[in-house]
């Protein structure tokens, strides 16, 4: 059925669309004026290069703060990242803690050590609410403990987690916090400080507006990650020691110059809105949303009772029905775009007694309107009915 109106993007969780208006021209703009392949050459494009990566070096520091902007790693994602400080950290007979709630970008790289036989990682159950508890975490903690890594938020149903107290917990037992914020920053005040982390791992496409192949992390000095990639600097190459020095320690290869002139180009439209002002609108549209599918008999929701420290994701499912086909009918028949199936998030699933086939996934962004959203509901009305 073609419904001639504007499609309806409801999955920023994936990935935010639009992205901030002139955010394409802007990139487009610098990536023709400079091109070069920064810190490399040694000419005037290549040099300026570099200086616009250090600026979103800075940039980001800040955002995040974190101390030294030199500890601004830039990977190609969220799960690049992870990689990185995951199978940096990992020696022989380490422990990890991790949580029900974490995306398969930490659980895979802790299950393939673990299948090596190289570590082993327990898992911090949620409650019925969405929360880990820190209490738990504290108990799973173990002498071999080499770090804690933990979902900011959850990308199914939306809960953030205590951070600070998870942190506090972790500082106490001199044990590094690893904070997944690919959910969080951008959306809610993410900081190396006030998590009491040791790393925080970031994503460019989502919250922070910029394009896909970027990400990256930000370390507090004390953490040390081993370099698991090796390859050109563009300093120091007579060595074939690949350079120790951060942020090339665990940066590699030509950097992707137009990803991060579109991330700081995206953090900028973050700044100048307000992290606050974008989790309010979020924030309504969610509740909105949640209101008017309670109202709904046969929608389910998950851990949407109390929406209080939660970012606007909201997971639910149409009884009797399977979230594929709830999908693909508010696609075809209303054109809403939602995500469904397991988010890559197996554990949480299972926990939620969804691991079978999922749930559909509404996540709006600060680009909807209350509008789209009330199409929402009553394209879910007339699916549930
Ligand atoms: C909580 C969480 N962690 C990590 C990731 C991975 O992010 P990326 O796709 O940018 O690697 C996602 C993406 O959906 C996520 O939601």
């Amino acid at each position: 059925m073609e419904t001639g109106r504007a499609p309806i993007y409801l999955d920023n969780a994936a990935t935010t669309f639009p992205k901030p208006p002139g955010t394409l021209q802007s990139m487009a703009e610098m990536f023709s004026r400079v091109g070069a392949s920064p810190g490399r050459g040694g000419h005037a494009m290549a040099a300026e290069a570099e200086r616009l990566v250090g600026e979103t070096r800075r940039q980001l520091s800040s955002f995040l703060d974190a101390p030294d902007p030199d500890r601004v790693v830039f990977t190609s994602n969220a799960t690049d990242a992870l990689n990185l400080v995951i199978q940096g950290m990992a020696n022989p007979g380490d422990h990890f803690v991790a949580t029900e709630l974490d995306h398969n970008s930490v659980l895979r790289p802790l299950h393939h050590l673990a299948e090596q036989g190289r570590i082993t990682f327990d898992l911090a159950r949620f409650d019925d609410r969405g929360f880990v508890d820190p209490d738990e975490v504290e108990r799973l903690i173990r002498p071999n403990t080499r770090a804690v890594v933990v979902s900011h938020a959850s990308n199914v149903i939306g809960t953030i987690q205590p951070i600070a107290e998870l942190g506090r917990r972790c500082s106490e037992r001199m044990v590094p916090l690893v904070v997944d914020a690919a959910q969080t920053a951008g959306r809610i005040p993410v900081g190396l400080t006030a998590c009491n982390a040791s790393a925080i791992v970031f994503t460019g496409h989502k919250s922070l507006f910029g394009p896909p192949g970027i990400g990256g992390l930000v370390l507090h000095p004390d953490l040390v990650v081993r370099t698991t990639r090796f390859g050109g600097t563009g300093i120091d190459s007579r060595s074939l020691e690949h350079t120790q020095d951060y942020p090339y320690r665990l940066e590699a290869g030509t950097a992707n110059l137009i990803g991060i002139l579109g991330l700081s180009i995206g953090l900028d439209h973050v700044l100048q809105t307000g992290v606050e002002a974008i989790h309010t609108k979020e924030m309504a549209l969610l509740e909105r949303l949640r209101d008017g599918l309670s109202g709904l008999r046969s929608v389910e929701m998950y851990a949407a009772e109390d929406l209080t420290d939660h970012v606007a994701i909201l997971a639910a499912n149409v009884q009797a029905m399977s979230p594929q086909d709830v999908g693909a009918i508010l696609d075809r028949d209303f054109g809403i775009a939602v995500r469904v199936g397991l988010h890559c998030a197996p554990m949480a699933h299972r926990r939620l007694g969804t691991i079978e086939c999922g749930a559909v996934r509404f996540s709006p962004g600060v680009f909807n309107t209350e509008e789209e959203v009330d199409r929402v509901i009553d394209a879910m009305s007339v699916i549930s009915h």
